[in-house]
């Protein structure tokens, strides 16, 4: 069995990081989102992946992902030329995953458990269509699924009257049978085609389409806070464990991670917290719930809850919570006293604090 992940898209929630980067690549505890579906995918026994990408990001995902060796398994590159919508980016990869069966993931969600369970399902039963689905407050934002006994009957995409409260978590396991049904879809008010309107199209035919139900949390990290919440749900899980050495001026609290050639001064840092390695940090208050990237500088600084990335550098910046920093960003000071800024801010930016 084959996994194709669907990372082509424009991310527009997210800009302007998704300006100069995927937002698949952008990093939730240190590491790409997609490094955690591609384990994930791993871990269900399945080691053949076609990763859609739009043909603006390729390079960078090559660059990132390479041919899978790193994780122990083979990727391909499968180009969608424009997001034309879920149903389209899968029929992208018909050539990829020839006539069997195959697990779709889309590329920003991310799962506490994985997806073995439902693939070996899958893998068990006869069905046409396997979805993994969770309970949410807000439906109207999802694909929403009604059940009848153990099967799916309806799929509506983002409604605005719910038929339920159930959401389509981005897992699909489709036998070939999709292609056929993609084919005979239109694209919906949005322009898109839908994959919700391909798996109806299935249902119509009188096709088991079988839910699954999520254990444990899934995030779907389209939006800044989303990224956020998914690096505090990853450090939850983070283990206390310092490969630099700290001086008698600094303070460490709680589960710290701190990666070689890091150094510490002058500073109390809160777990869960992970620190990068080659990041300085000076007289300055870090964590919890806080990813600070590869050669981070951060001096005479407050950071909570946030995402530093690689190279970004903060001084006197006073106290900074639920901020997404992109790489090499340079926030600095002017002359006011500090005060709290939330900061949703693209690569290379640079912002002076007057
Ligand atoms: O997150 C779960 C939801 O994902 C489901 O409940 C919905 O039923 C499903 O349609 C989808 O909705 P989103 O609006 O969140 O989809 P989004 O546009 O964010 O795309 C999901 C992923 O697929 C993302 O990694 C980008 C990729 N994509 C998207 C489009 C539109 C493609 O590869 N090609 C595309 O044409």
């Amino acid at each position: 069995m084959k996994a194709v992940v669907l990372c082509a898209g424009e991310g527009t929630r997210l800009r302007p990081l998704t300006h100069t980067s995927a937002k698949h690549l952008i990093p939730v505890a240190n590491r790409p989102v997609i490094a955690y579906t591609i384990e994930a995918i791993r871990e269900s026994g399945i080691n053949e992946i076609g990763v859609v990408v739009s043909p603006n990001v390729e390079e960078e995902f090559k660059l990132a992902l390479g041919d899978g060796s790193k994780w122990d398994v083979q990727i391909s590159y499968i180009l969608q030329e424009s997001p034309k919508g879920l149903a389209h980016a899968v029929s992208c990869a018909k050539e990829f995953v020839k006539n069997e069966p195959f697990l779709v993931y889309l590329g920003d969600n991310l799962l506490e458990n994985g997806v073995t369970e439902i693939v070996k399902e899958f893998q068990r039963s006869k069905t046409g269509a396997s979805l993994l689905l969770t309970e949410v407050k807000d439906p109207s934002s999802f694909g929403v699924a009604s059940l009848a006994k153990d099967r799916i009957v309806k799929l509506v995409e983002k409604p605005k009257h719910p038929p339920s409260n159930l959401a389509v978590v981005g897992v699909y396991l489709f036998s070939p049978t999709i292609f056929e049904a993609i084919a005979q879809i239109k694209p919906s008010w949005r322009g898109e085609l839908e994959i919700t309107d391909a798996i109806q199209w299935l249902i119509d035919q009188g096709i088991e389409v079988r839910p699954h139900l999520v254990k444990g949390w899934w995030k779907d990290v389209g939006r800044p806070e989303d990224m956020i919440d998914a690096n505090r749900l990853i450090l939850e899980k983070l283990e206390l464990q310092i490969f630099s050495e700290i001086g008698q001026d600094s303070k460490i609290v709680g589960r710290v991670s701190i990666a070689e050639g890091v150094q510490i001064r002058a500073s109390e840092l809160r777990g869960p917290l992970l620190i990068g390695p080659g990041a300085v940090i000076e007289n300055s208050f870090i964590g919890p719930f806080t990813s600070i990237g590869q050669g981070v500088r951060i001096v005479s600084s407050e950071i909570e809850y946030s995402i530093v990335m690689s190279g970004a550098s903060i001084e006197g910046a006073g106290r900074v919570d639920h901020s997404l920093i992109g790489r090499n960003v340079r926030i600095f000071r002017g002359k006011r006293p500090p005060e709290t800024y939330h900061f949703v801010i693209g690569d290379n930016s640079e912002v002076r604090l007057v």
